[in-house]
């Protein structure tokens, strides 16, 4: 690598590596919640599926916002520890240090950007693919993963990290390395490769990413260390072309005041290389304290209003030439008046529009029409701003969440948690009876954004009327209203499993709502979905009436409501970054939906019908004039257990104590003469007593279950398979207990209990099966024998049985 100069490299240091992980850990225990500075760091563990020495990679997870305080141990966005060769910890895979906009923290205003930091400066294109994280393990195998996760998740075809590996054994393939040599050679560099997977065939992007253009493109490489320390550029590209990676192209700069003057004047036109760009990541050094180390810095470069403006002139201005509608969403009414102004001067000069489309004289015709009106772009942006309620950045109320969606898609759930976050106003259409629904939703919204800042309105809008009825009614009285669309996507490609999903849970919500009461009439039920589904209308935020909404929010209808949750806190926070002053922790977060997925009941019930599908000739009582009526609270989950076959476990118990004293038998043969065997077995995973202890355990448990989809009377649904062997009977004058071990090699599941049991039986009612806990508990500490009170035999022969996970259901 002549003319490079050194590559970056530094060994990892283990104290260092196992206190960022205790810092880590620490932060994702209870305590940390209690006092208001803190933040929480999920952790999730992955097998690696072809490492031939099966290492578990943990990935750990700060909430996006958390980036903003200033006690974290790491700010690796995307961060990956695992067990080296000696069974010491090591960090196997590290994003980017995150980093923000300019002016969006201290650091990025522009004042201390010019103070404290130092060139070259390298300039990339804000990327629209998805981030692709490589490096090596100990045992020669290349870890591939996304920012969060590793190997397939449910559904293969869709994870990011199954197809960058695709990738990457292609460019492998078409070098002739392999793999491992790839895993060796990063190892060495104690190196994460970091690139963008940008490939249309896998997921779209803005940019065409097709046949030769597809494929990985290196941006980073990063050393695997605590702190933020990365390649420049040059050697980048170097290790790209070396392995067979696509090259990211770096514009370098020597100084900030170019930096700026560059990225001012690509503002201005909104394109860089003839193509329309979103923005820059710059990479720099930066020096916190004059006396300090000078470290690997990156910020973004966003181009906002009213460059956003001046790039919808041009595009409708080339439609214009091209004899095209021009689409456009935003500033409609300064947006016309140019468009008239563009006409007329296209109609005058002939030669201008070919020349316009050739990209000449875009800012000038532009200029003209800013003359003309004696206007400047930031004006114009100040006065909508003063009709619309002000610049968005500082709003912090007046602010209407309208979902578009169908049945299911986890709407009130969403409502529900982030009234439970944030105090925030919820009206649901189905609490509205009667005649003139529409209008009095939209009244209620309004009259309940007198008192919360933000007002979910809980109603599908799946058609464009209804989104025009909303948007109208609420425009018309308070243009400054801000209407953000919470748009569950439907596409022709997700439909089927949109269908699949929303069915199962409306299903197991059971008779849990107003209207759909899908326990006492599945078929009706199903029927009025599909009526929503084939009458669904997607947005289209270019035309009326969905141009109305200030700001639209993507959610995946499938994807659970604790992601969606996050997606909409964070996004919100971006729009408006005053509205939300306390950002919750993940543990809050979790909290909401649980409280979301658990404790909500609706206040009323009314018949069937009134949501059916319009060509349904029935016609049914409108449910007004049914009365209102409080349902049952549907049945919480209650615990999860692994049920275990009865006959292979009696047969062990009477085999162990064949072999024994009698007298050692005795509690046995107490327990089956006076009938207190169980007539089931089951190891518990976990209790709702342990769920506030455990709650993202619980929220996966409860989660699995009604993903599973059985029917919550039937007193339990199958939620997966698990293995579990039989290894000791502990028991006392109370209680029998069989100590087992979970037989799980995917990890699938975590028993929350101190030593995971099977309850053979009790003395009698008096005795709980969950004082197994407390004999257990004692076992452990002072043993079996005269003094403890405690008989113990082992169950030889290594007995492994089938076990059902099911979720169980208060009674
Ligand atoms: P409608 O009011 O019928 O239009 O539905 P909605 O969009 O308001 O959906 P809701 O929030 O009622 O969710 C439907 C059912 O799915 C409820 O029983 C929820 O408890 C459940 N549910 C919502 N989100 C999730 C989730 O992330 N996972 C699981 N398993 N269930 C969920
Ligand atoms: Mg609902």
């Amino acid at each position: 690598m002549a003319g490079l100069g050194k590559v970056p490299y530094a060994p990892q240091n283990v104290e260092e590596v196992q206190t960022l992980i205790r810092n880590l850990e620490g932060s994702t225990k209870k305590e940390a919640k209690n006092s208001k500075k803190s933040f929480s760091c999920k952790k999730t563990a992955f097998t690696v599926a072809n490492s031939p020495e099966k290492i578990t990679v943990f990935s750990w997870r700060f909430q996006d916002w958390d980036y903003k305080r200033d006690n974290l141990p790491t700010y690796a966005r995307g961060l990956f520890t695992s067990k080296n060769e000696r069974g010491q910890p090591e960090i196997c895979i590290r994003g980017y240090d995150k980093f923000f906009n300019t002016e969006e923290v201290d650091a990025t205003k522009w004042r201390n950007i010019e103070n404290n930091t130092k060139g070259p400066y390298e300039l990339s294109l804000k990327e629209n693919g998805c981030i692709i994280f490589i490096s090596g393990l100990h045992d020669g195998t290349l870890l591939v993963c996304s920012k969060h996760s590793t190997g397939p998740r449910g559904d293969e075809t869709k994870s990011h990290a199954i197809a960058g590996e695709h990738w990457i054994d292609k460019q492998l393939a078409a070098i002739g390395k392999t793999r491992e040599d790839l895993a060796r050679e990063l190892r060495r560099r104690n190196a994460t490769a970091v690139a963008e997977l940008c490939d249309d065939d896998f997921e779209e992007h803005i940019l065409a990413y097709t046949g030769e253009n597809a494929g990985l493109y290196l941006h980073g490489m990063n050393i695997n260390l605590p702190e933020f320390m990365t390649y420049p550029g040059p050697q980048v590209q170097a290790f790209a072309e070396e392995w067979g990676f696509k090259k990211t192209d770096f514009l370098v700069l020597d100084d900030m005041q170019t930096t700026k003057t560059f990225l001012d004047q690509v503002a201005e036109t909104g394109s860089y290389n003839g193509r329309d760009v979103e923005g820059f990541v710059i990479r720099c050094k930066s020096q916190e304290k004059a006396s300090g180390p000078l470290m690997d810095w990156f910020f973004k470069y966003k181009f906002e209003e009213p460059y956003l403006m001046y790039r919808q002139w041009r595009e409708c201005t080339k439609a214009l030439i091209s004899g095209k509608p021009p689409r456009f969403k935003k500033h409609v009414k300064i947006t016309e008046e140019y468009l008239l102004f563009a006409r007329q001067k296209l109609a005058e000069n002939r030669g201008m529009g070919k020349e316009y489309a050739a990209n000449h004289g875009i800012i000038k015709l532009r200029d003209d029409f800013l003359k003309e009106k004696n206007l400047k772009g930031s004006d114009i942006i100040r006065e909508e701003y003063a009709i619309t309620g002000g610049n968005p950045k500082e709003t912090t109320k007046d602010i209407i969440l309208v979902p578009i969606a169908t049945l299911g898609c986890g709407k009130t759930t969403l409502a529900v948690a982030l009234v439970h976050l944030f105090g925030w106003g919820h009206i649901q259409n189905d609490n509205i009876t009667g005649k003139g629904r529409p209008p009095r939703f939209t009244k209620e919204v309004l009259t309940q954004l007198e008192q919360k800042p933000v007002v979910f309105a809980d109603r599908n809008n799946a058609q464009r009327h209804e989104r025009h009825q909303i948007i109208d009614d609420v425009k018309k009285t308070h243009p400054e209203m801000r209407m953000v669309a919470l748009n569950f996507v439907h596409t022709p490609d997700t439909i089927h499993k949109i269908r699949t999903v929303t069915q199962s849970r409306i299903l197991a919500r059971g008779d849990n709502h107003q209207t759909i009461q899908a326990a006492s009439d599945q078929n009706k039920v199903l029927g009025i979905m599909e009526g929503f589904i084939s009458r669904f209308e997607a947005l289209n935020p270019y035309s009326q009436p969905d141009d109305g909404f200030d700001a639209v929010i993507d959610l995946d209808p499938t994807a659970n409501s604790r992601d969606n949750l996050e997606i909409v806190v964070g996004q919100l926070s971006d729009l408006f970054p005053n509205l939300i002053k306390d950002m919750p922790s993940s543990e809050d977060l979790d909290d909401a939906i649980n409280v979301a997925l658990s404790e909500y009941e609706p206040e009323i019930r009314h018949t069937i019908g009134d949501r059916g599908p319009k060509n349904n000739n029935n016609k049914k009582k409108q449910p007004s004039k049914e009365p209102p009526q409080i349902v049952k609270k549907q049945k919480p989950l209650e615990y999860v257990s692994v049920n275990l076959p009865k006959t292979p476990i009696l047969d062990s118990l009477e085999t162990a104590f064949a072999s024994v004293s009698s007298n050692k038998g005795r509690f046995f043969r107490q327990l089956q003469e006076t009938r207190r065997v169980q007539p089931e077995f089951h190891v518990t995973l976990i209790h709702r007593a342990s769920s506030k202890a455990h709650p993202e355990l619980w929220l996966k448990y409860t989660e699995m279950h009604a993903q599973s989809g059985g029917d919550p009377w039937s007193g339990g649904s199958k939620m997966g398979q698990c293995k579990v062997l039989l290894e000791r009977i502990v028991w006392d004058n109370r209680i029998m207990a069989i100590v087992v071990r979970l037989v799980d090699e995917d990890e699938n599941w975590e028993c929350v209990n101190q030593v995971a049991h099977i309850t053979v039986g009790t003395r009698g009612d008096d005795v709980k099966p969950k004082e197994s806990n407390d004999l257990l508990k004692r076992w452990i500490e002072v043993g079996s024998g005269d003094d403890s009170g405690i008989g113990e035999v082992a169950i030889e022969g290594r007995i492994i049985l089938d076990g059902t996970v099911k979720g169980i259901l208060s009674r």
